[in-house]
């Protein structure tokens, strides 16, 4: 069975553009729809570029009101059916209520080692706790932010010369790799953890 993929994000969308690339073959997945709550978000135009249908829901009219921009986001990703969301760089808290709409059916990719790091920052939260390792996370989205089970995981060792800039930019190419892998074991019915050592990619 085919899973038809909707990928929600807000900026560059390089890990959607690691996700369509990876959904082709025998892989169990493909992508219907890019969406972004930022119509200028760069992303969109690599989705076109790719051949992906896109939509941008700007959630700044609704702003104050979440749960209207919500209803706007739902019936987008409605129109194009897809049975699995995927938000990548996705910057919007998304409700309890809304997610009760993609119930076991919403990934997440988070840069840290959850459950450590929930929220913004984390690479020089990272930092200013003097951690040797750092790394990301692909977890089921639920109500709660950052939460749900953490379906893989990939790590890189933090160097004494790391800023919060080298981290984001070495811990990049761990999610690209890392987020495919999740979600092509994801379609398969399979939720056996992902674990990739991303020093040695
Ligand atoms: C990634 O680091 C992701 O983990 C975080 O935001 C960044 C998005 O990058 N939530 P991109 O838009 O996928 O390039």
């Amino acid at each position: 069975m085919t899973n038809r993929v909707a990928i929600l994000i807000s900026g560059g969308g390089s890990n959607m553009v690691a996700l369509a690339q990876s959904m082709t073959g025998d892989n169990p997945a493909r992508p219907v729809l890019v969406v972004s709550n930022d119509p200028t978000a760069g992303g969109l135009a690599k989705a076109r570029d790719m051949g992906i249908a896109t939509a941008a829901v700007d959630h700044k009219p609704f702003v104050g009101d979440r749960a209207v921009f919500e209803v706007a986001l739902q019936e987008t990703l409605k129109q194009a059916q897809p049975d699995i969301i995927c938000l990548a760089g996705f910057m919007r808290i998304l409700t309890p209520s809304f997610m009760e709409n993609w119930a076991g059916r919403a990934l997440n990719i988070h840069p840290s080692l959850l459950p450590k790091y929930k929220g913004l920052h984390t690479h020089q939260r990272v930092l200013d706790a003097r951690d040797s390792i750092h790394g990301c996370s692909v977890h089921e989205v639920t109500g709660d932010l950052d939460d749900g089970p953490i379906l893989g995981q990939g790590q890189i060792t933090v160097r004494s010369t790391d800023t919060a800039d080298t981290l984001a930019a070495r811990l990049l190419p761990v999610e690209h790799a890392l987020y495919p892998a999740v979600l092509e074991r994801f379609c398969r019915g399979d939720r056996t953890r992902v674990t990739i050592d991303g020093d040695s990619l």
